[in-house]
């Protein structure tokens, strides 16, 4: 009878969860999963042929979690294998390649093939995202840095780690947050916590500083037009001085940002009489 019971109240406490990793082709995405699952690393490239499944148990405090995990494949020629499973997934594990600014570019349209085969009344909210900047190993190669990519992550509510398949590194760091927010989720009715992943900072900001960084000049960077008079260069710059300042403003890159900004309006007001 006890043994019953207690069989009983521990199955109310195991969870059944899928999740999907997505990113283009070639990212890291298996070789992530294979680091967490196998304890092991190939570095011979066997590109998923439209998806590869397997399922793992986990434990996240006193939760048992069974993961269902579909690994996609990011070539385009499998979108017609990858799009039927989309649906129902509480996680997703987002691949970049931290050496191809392509692929971290890539993020947004993998969010919106997500959106799209999901349907207009699918819930992201009720998904957990981690982002993984993915292959941190190869530092010679490296052309999209930290604060780039977490702001893409953070500004968005995902969690953001620096991975590497090969070396381990963050690896289990990644799942352990990832499964335990998944957990959260699941605990608060389906909807992911307010306090999951606070990015303390707002999405403004977060476009601002993206702008700033892909400015080509120092009109571009204050946001007037060039030949702008020296009051709306100072109006400007006021405006983004108040948004970005390093007291005010914990956005990833925004000391940066803001230091560009002072130089941008200094040398503007340099050339203006
Ligand atoms: P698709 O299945 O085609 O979508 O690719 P994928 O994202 O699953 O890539 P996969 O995991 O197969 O890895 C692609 C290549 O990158 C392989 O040659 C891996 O050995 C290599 N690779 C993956 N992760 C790392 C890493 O962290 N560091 C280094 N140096 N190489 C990695
Ligand atoms: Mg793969």
């Amino acid at each position: 009878m006890e043994t019953n019971l207690q069989k009983r109240r521990e199955n109310k406490k195991s969870l059944r969860v899928k999740v999907i990793s997505l990113g283009n082709a070639e990212v890291g995405k298996s070789c992530i999963i294979k680091r967490y699952c196998e304890k092991r690393f190939v570095p011979k490239y066997l590109a998923t042929i439209g998806i590869d499944y397997g399922v793992t148990k986990v434990q996240v405090r006193d939760r048992e979690m069974k993961v269902n995990i579909f690994d996609m494949a990011g070539h385009p020629f499998f979108y017609e294998v990858r799009n039927e499973f989309y649906k129902d997934s509480q996680g997703v594990i987002l691949v970049y390649d931290v050496g191809l600014k392509e692929s971290f570019d890539a993020l947004d349209s993998w969010l919106g093939e997500m959106k799209q085969e999901m349907g207009s009344h699918a819930n992201m909210e009720s998904i957990v995202f981690v982002v993984c900047a993915n292959k941190v190993d190869l530092t010679k190669r490296r052309v999209v840095d930290e604060s780039e990519g977490r702001l893409w992550a953070e500004s968005r509510g995902f969690h953001y780690f620096e991975t590497s398949a090969q070396s381990g590194e963050g690896i289990s760091e990644m799942f352990q947050a990832f499964f335990s927010s998944i957990t959260d989720m699941c605990e608060n009715g389906g909807r992911r916590p307010a306090s999951g992943v606070s990015a303390g900072f707002t999405r403004e900001q977060a476009d601002t500083i993206r702008r700033i960084r892909s400015s080509k000049d120092s009109w571009e960077m204050l946001g007037v037009k060039p030949g702008a008079t020296r009051e709306e260069v100072n109006k400007a710059y006021r405006k983004l001085a108040v948004l970005l300042h390093p007291d005010k403003c914990v956005a990833p890159g925004s000391e940066d940002a803001f230091k560009a900004v002072v130089n941008a309006r200094t040398s503007l007001l340099k050339n203006i009489k």
